[in-house]
């Protein structure tokens, strides 16, 4: 964690240096997601994973995430084993925000259906600065984890 964080610094920073030449350069977040998935569902609940990708100058926040899957999605935290509803996640200047198994996610309650492997399970994640941005997560088997594919 301190590692990833201290890496993340570092590209931020390289990043500034490289644009201060530059005047015209975009202000900004300038962001991507990719690597979204969905692992297939057990239960009335379901949890989302995904990298939100920052190429802009400005850090960003991710606020929220709306689905027609369901009225209740939240984001969360896993601490401990635990995990916990957060307001936001930080998405930094030059760096990534990594929703992945075992760590932080997006959580899915009183699903309205349960989406089978091969389906697509549309979102929209909104932000503090960026525009919202649609994605479609593809439904993957209960297990999957593309770190250890
Ligand atoms: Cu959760």
């Amino acid at each position: 964690m301190k590692r990833r964080a201290a890496l993340a610094g570092a590209v931020a920073l390289t990043a500034g240096l490289t644009l201060a030449g530059c005047s015209s350069a975009e202000s900004g977040p300038d962001i991507t997601v990719s690597g979204g998935f969905m692992p297939q569902p057990v239960s009335d609940m379901a949890a989302g994973f995904l990298v939100v990708k920052n190429s802009g100058t400005t850090s960003d926040r991710l606020t929220s995430v709306t689905s027609p899957l369901s009225d209740d999605v939240t984001i969360h935290e896993t601490k401990n084993q635990a995990m916990r509803m957060v307001t936001s996640f930080d998405v930094p200047a030059g760096g990534e925000l990594n929703l992945e198994r075992g760590g932080n996610h997006i959580m899915f309650m009183k699903l309205k259906q349960r989406p089978k492997q091969g389906e697509k399970v549309s979102v929209e994640l909104h932000f503090e600065k960026a525009d919202p941005i649609k994605v479609d997560l593809p439904v993957k088997e209960t297990t999957y984890n593309p770190k250890t594919q």
